[in-house]
């Protein structure tokens, strides 16, 4: 029967790896349905020469069909072409077709097909019916290929076998509507703002993407690495409506960042808090390592409030201290190390049973008095030093109950104290913040009060790539050590990053 009377399907897919590898695993089709769920069956029942001629069976939306084909291998031409001999489709074939790509392989398949079995209205035609389930098998097929891929070069690479995985990925997001908004008119400055409901439930359905590369980052060393900012699409006040849907953004953006094979990524902000909350670690789900940046992150928030103290004159050995979200993966870590600087530590959370049982381990170290309440006007009252680090998606800390004098050491991302706060008689300043070696100016307003700032959990990224060091340095769900904030504080000063200037919304301050 002539093409021209057969149902075509067209499709086509970018694959990140090189030709010989999307061939090899192509032709391995008895391995399929260990990995694709559709391809129930895939036997190769006789092979001579580039001539193979093999069974199948798939399975899709409950639809089994059955085959067997004859495939020629020319490999020459770099095409696989194929046809049914038996089975349940009156016509079946097509090709497979393998193009250079800059981002590795282009795999087209092009099919031809015919059912065989009359249409018995419009409603109910079996050729597009079947058009569609096939179309579905071989997207199913493309992308399991590609997973598996990127699953062995990520399994190559930490079996110590001669795979290359480089650079960076920040997995970023915004973090309130009003930010939204403001990036969303940077990048369409004519931009009429639609409706707050209508940019919620459109940004609630924009897939994560990559948001700039930043090529060439240079450490004070000389080292290179180059990497990606990778914006989850979600803001906190998200988490409300579906925490799964949030988590599934976040998981997607690592997915892009293994496409290009990158040797590391961070999870910033919410993004390692999230999965946190509904007990899931994007460790287990991504082959890429995952840091959280909590380490470096602590390490700029502690070289803060020293710097702050020092500056105000402040003796560590006398000073009452209050961490907010002292039980948090920053706060506890943070917690850990003051509690052998201060005189009196006080960490607030909202679950009690996590506030017991961190009091007690920091109890342990035997030398500030510890204090472990859900009230935290009462820890901030007195306090001499305030580090904030709770993960709310809004501020609800009270400008007004802070002490006269006391250093303010805000780290949340959005901020627990409100940007629009001011009070002359307190020190109030972004924490966690890095002073960067190399600028860079990405394209939305990311926060970040100049270009050579950086958040502490962006710059762990960026250390560890320069390291090449392809590890869940601060892994999800807390496990960080005082020796581990060491250690990356170490790597970055060695690097050129350095605790930054302070600044309270995007302002330098004074005592800076
Ligand atoms: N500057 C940076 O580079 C940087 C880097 C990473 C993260 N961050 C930001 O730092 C913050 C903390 O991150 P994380 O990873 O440590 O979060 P986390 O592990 O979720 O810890 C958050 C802590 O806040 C507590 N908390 C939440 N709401 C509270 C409230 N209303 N009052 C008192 N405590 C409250 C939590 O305990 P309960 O749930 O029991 O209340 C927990 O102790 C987040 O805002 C994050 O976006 C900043």
């Amino acid at each position: 029967m002539p093409d021209n009377e057969l149902i075509k399907i067209q499709i086509s897919k970018v694959i990140p790896a090189q030709k010989w590898r999307v061939i090899r695993l192509l032709t391995k089709i008895q391995e399929f349905p260990s990995y694709i769920p559709c391809v129930k069956e895939a036997t190769v029942i006789h092979k001579k020469h580039n001539i193979m001629r093999t069974k199948w069976r798939v399975q899709i939306e409950g639809v089994p069909i059955s085959w067997i084909e004859e495939d020629t291998l020319a490999l020459n031409e770099k095409v696989i072409y194929f046809h049914a001999t038996e089975g349940d489709l009156a016509e079946f074939k097509g090709k497979w077709e393998f193009l250079d790509h800059p981002l590795g392989t282009e795999v087209k398949v092009e099919v031809f097909l015919k059912v065989g079995i009359p249409s018995v209205n419009e409603a109910v035609d079996a050729n597009n019916y079947i058009k569609k389930l096939l179309s579905k098998n071989f997207e199913a097929i493309l992308d399991a290929v590609e997973r598996r891929l990127i699953s062995i070069k990520y399994s190559s690479y930490k079996s110590g076998e001669n795979e290359k995985i480089a650079g960076f990925g920040i997995i970023a997001h915004l973090y309130n509507f009003f930010h939204l908004e403001k990036c969303l008119k940077t990048l369409n400055p004519g931009l009429k703002m639609p409706s707050r409901e209508f940019i919620s439930q459109l940004y609630h359905v924009s897939p994560s993407f990559k948001l700039c590369d930043i090529d060439n980052f240079k450490s004070k060393t000389g080292a290179i690495a180059s990497g990606s900012v990778i914006l989850a699409t979600f803001i906190p006040d998200m988490m409300e409506k579906d925490l799964f849907a949030v988590s599934s953004k976040i998981f997607k953006a690592c997915k892009i960042a293994e496409k290009t094979g990158m040797g590391i990524v961070s999870l910033t902000g919410f993004t390692s808090i999230v999965p946190e909350r509904i007990g899931q670690r994007i460790a287990d789900e991504v082959d890429v390592p995952v840091t959280t940046g909590n380490a470096f992150t602590a390490a700029m928030v502690i070289d803060g409030v020293l710097k702050a103290a020092r500056r105000l004159n402040l003796d560590m050995d006398k000073v009452n201290m209050a961490i907010i979200g002292g039980t948090g993966n920053i706060g506890s870590i943070c917690a850990r190390i003051m509690a052998k600087k201060v005189k009196q530590l006080t960490i607030t959370a909202r679950t009690r049973e996590n506030l017991k049982k961190t009091g007690a381990e920091l109890k342990k170290l035997k030398k500030a008095k510890i204090i472990a309440t859900d009230d935290n006007q009462a820890a901030i009252k007195n306090a001499d030093i305030v580090i904030c680090c709770a993960s709310s998606s809004a501020s609800f800390l009270d400008i007004s109950w802070f002490k006269t004098e006391s250093i303010v050491c805000d780290l949340g991302y959005p901020k627990n104290v409100a940007y629009t706060s001011h009070r002359d008689d307190i020190f109030l300043f972004s924490g966690g913040l890095a002073k960067s070696p190399t600028p860079i100016v990405f394209p939305v307003d990311l926060g970040l009060p100049t270009a050579n700032t950086l958040y502490g959990s962006f710059a762990e990224s960026i250390i560890l790539a320069l390291e090449k060091r392809y590890e869940a340095f601060s892994p999800e769900q807390g496990q960080i050590t005082p020796e581990k904030v060491e250690e990356i504080r170490i790597l970055g000063k060695k690097h050129g990053f350095e605790v930054s200037d302070f600044y309270w919304d995007g302002e330098l301050l004074k005592r800076s």
